[in-house]
């Protein structure tokens, strides 16, 4: 952090106390007032529920520009790595600052392969749960489980400790997500097939038997591959901000990344891309496209909640670059399965279309968001709706793991301990039972 020449000064209007704070600088994006020492020199909190205007850390990992509509990992444009990058790369550059070279690629694609299985004992594990639970109620369950299987890596002090569980956890994501969803169906687990990428070896978790020969779709291969790039990171965002506070006590890293599968389950969040496929389906099912006016209506009116689901973003007030890459990928797709006039994604560009010239959604800067196009994506590639979430958590886990650790590593990092304005009742005694 850079301290900027210019000091940030407090003053109350009752004259009663005043105080000056340090501004620092980043490389990019705005200034922050630091105010660790509000409280000490004037007694006061500062109120920030939802963390409107608050930095909760300092990060070297993503950059995103909301207002241009750009997104970075370790200063690389995603646009460039989305087509030049495997997710494994990605993974590299997230975790150790740096895209790999050639060699380095490949001793860590290797390490990532050799911790792909899960204990056998993690099989029985799932079998507890009913065949119809939430794909998201298992797979938060099996994250955290691992700290019971994989105890041997959880000394958060020991940077190599660190290391080994991010690896397992990048590793076993795929065979967790593809288990939740087998057990789903009643059909067996399938072992990884080490020959296969990372994004091949997930379909064929999913999707082959043990009765056949399964071969990989590449055009399939790599929209899962870039679908585990466009979310493996997206700085402070709920779900990686629960991962920090929740490490911050210092818990296993599987504890605090199972924290972040549970926040990222939200409707709100990483829920979004299911919420968005139900509601074009439902337009789809009144109607289609003609109907697109009517449900606009409804939007615009706040009609009991209804919202244009994939639109909008805390962050982004442009449209989200890795809503155009999924797009271009959605063609791609459904290209190469012949559903070039898939009606859903007829509904979704009309959808589109619509809310970019509505004043409703210019006037509040909404424009489409990753989640928009990446249901229909899944949708094609044979993916059921309730498995989406669990998808974003297999890929966003290399983003979490990589700030957990930057947390972790920082010297200075300390316990997230929020403050509050306390709006409830003054002291009272308790009356006597009869009295209440
Ligand atoms: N449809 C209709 N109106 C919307 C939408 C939407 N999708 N999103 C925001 N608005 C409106 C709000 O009603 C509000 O209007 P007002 O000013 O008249 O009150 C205004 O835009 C601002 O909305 P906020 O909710 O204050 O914006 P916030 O930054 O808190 O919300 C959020 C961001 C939660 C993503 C929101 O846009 C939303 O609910 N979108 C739909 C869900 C979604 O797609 N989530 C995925 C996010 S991306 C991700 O997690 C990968």
């Amino acid at each position: 952090m850079q301290e900027s020449d210019i000091k940030a000064n407090l003053s109350l209007s009752n004259d009663q106390k005043s105080a000056e704070f340090p501004v620092y600088k980043g490389t990019e994006g705005p200034d922050v007032i630091d105010i660790r020492k509000l409280y000490a020199q004037t007694g006061m909190f500062t109120f920030d529920p939802g963390f409107l205007s608050t930095a909760s850390c300092q990060s070297k990992i993503t950059f995103i520009d909301g207002g241009k509509g750009e997104l970075r990992y370790r200063g690389y444009p995603i646009e460039q790595l989305a087509v030049k990058c495997d997710y494994l790369e990605i993974c590299h550059l997230l975790m150790y600052g740096d895209l790999p070279t050639k060699e380095q690629k490949e001793k860590f694609d290797n390490r990532i392969l050799r911790h792909n299985m899960v204990h056998e004992q993690m099989h029985f594990f799932v079998r507890g749960f009913r065949r119809d639970a939430h794909p998201m109620a298992i797979v938060t369950s099996l994250v955290s489980a691992l700290s019971a299987f994989y105890g041997d890596s959880i000394d958060i002090n020991n940077p190599e400790h660190r290391e080994i569980s991010a690896i397992r956890l990048i590793a076993k994501l795929p065979t967790l997500v593809a288990m939740a969803y087998k057990y789903s169906r009643g059909e067996p687990y399938m072992h990884p097939d080490n020959s296969l990428s990372y994004a091949g070896n997930f379909l064929r978790q999913m999707f082959a038997t043990p009765c056949q020969d399964y071969e990989v779709n590449e055009v399939l291969e790599r929209a899962m591959d870039r679908i585990f790039i466009l979310h493996a990171d997206h700085e402070q965002n709920a779900s990686t901000s629960t991962v920090r506070l929740c490490g911050s006590s210092g818990t296993n890293p599987f504890a605090a990344i199972a924290a972040g599968v549970a926040c990222l389950w939200g409707p709100a969040h990483g829920g979004a891309n299911e919420a968005c496929l139900d509601m074009l389906e439902q337009i789809q099912a009144q109607g289609g496209v003609e109907k697109v006016g009517e449900f606009m209506e409804k939007v615009k009116n706040k009609e009991a909640g209804v919202r244009l689901m994939g639109f909008g973003h805390r962050v982004y007030k442009n449209y989200d670059p890795r809503a155009k890459l999924m797009q271009e990928t959605c063609k791609e797709v459904l290209q190469a399965l012949g559903l070039e006039n898939d009606p859903l994604f007829k509904l979704a560009m009309e959808l589109e279309r619509i809310a970019l010239e509505d004043e409703y959604f210019v006037e509040r800067k909404l424009y489409p968001n990753v989640d928009f196009y990446s249901g229909i994506v899944q949708r094609a590639i044979g993916i059921p709706k309730s498995l989406f979430t669990a998808i974003f958590a297999l890929a966003r886990t290399s983003g979490w793991i990589a700030q957990w650790n930057e947390m972790i590593s920082d010297p200075d990092y300390k316990i997230g301990r929020p403050r509050q304005l306390y709006t409830g009742p003054t002291k009272r005694d308790v009356p006597d039972i009869a009295q209440r």
